[in-house]
């Protein structure tokens, strides 16, 4: 399968919807940025760089659905996007529009699995390698959109409730055990911000994260916001430089 053949096929599928489409847009443009990313991640890892290119490019395809009849990205309020593009994929074998069929399985259980909180059990050692792949690929380049002012209009992101909010305490706590927060969990808008930092706790490879400190995505992600209140200044600052922290230091221990 050749990756020309796999993008004729994204384009004809992403043809139906509303391309000029703020939303959509964002999806169409991020599908291929992933995809690229996945292909320089599995470069480095000695892996299948084209199916990696293939897997980050459909990774999304269950967005552009959930964006035309929700207009929204929140999965616990709406549907789960990563169950609706493993099944799309799955449904008359429209996967091997994008995969040979030795290819098939792994492309649908990354697409699965590229957005819950953790990878299911049980997957080999095949499907894992390309699932993880695609999940540090697809947080790098979430990273990079949150650092741009364009993208908080086109999620309505209220910027006047993160600037005059607080962290909650949950997520404060979280944020600063090292983990990714749940995204139901979050209380507050500015938790929000916070929780994007925080998918750097959840690379496996250090690509992502030497990306993400060398661009300064994450410094840019809370220089957004002109924060108003104390108790908040120092929440941010604490998570900030937890985050930035913790980033070089598993850039260190990767040397
Ligand atoms: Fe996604």
């Amino acid at each position: 399968m050749n990756r020309q053949d796999a993008v004729n096929a994204f384009e004809a599928y992403v043809s139906v919807f509303d391309l000029n489409d703020g939303m959509m847009k964002l999806k169409h443009e991020h599908s291929y940025r992933v995809a690229d990313l996945c292909a320089e991640f599995a470069k480095s890892l000695s892996a299948d760089e084209d199916l990696a290119y293939r897997i980050g490019l459909v990774h999304d395809i269950g967005r552009f659905e959930q964006a035309r009849k929700y207009h929204s990205f929140l999965d616990y309020q709406t549907m789960d996007h990563g169950d609706f593009g493993a099944a799309l994929l799955k449904e008359n074998d429209y996967v091997l529009n994008y995969a040979d069929p030795n290819e098939a399985d792994i492309m649908i259980q990354a697409v699965r699995n590229h957005n819950k909180y953790a990878v299911e059990e049980g997957l080999n050692e095949t499907a894992l390698l390309y699932a993880r792949i695609l999940r540090d690929a697809d947080k790098t380049d979430i990273l990079y959109l949150r650092g741009c002012h364009s993208y908080d209009s086109i999620l309505k992101i209220d910027r006047d409730a993160i600037e005059h909010g607080t962290v909650s305490p949950y997520v404060y706590s979280e944020a600063m055990q090292y983990h990714v927060i749940i995204s139901s969990k979050r209380v507050t808008k500015l938790d929000r911000v916070v929780s994007m930092a925080c998918l750097v706790y959840d690379m496996n490879w250090t690509y992502g994260i030497k990306t993400a400190l060398e661009n300064h995505y994450i410094e840019k992600l809370f220089d957004l916001y002109d924060y108003q209140n104390a108790e908040e200044k120092q929440q941010i600052k604490d998570i900030r430089e937890h985050v930035l922290n913790y980033m070089k230091m598993r850039l260190q221990e990767a040397e």
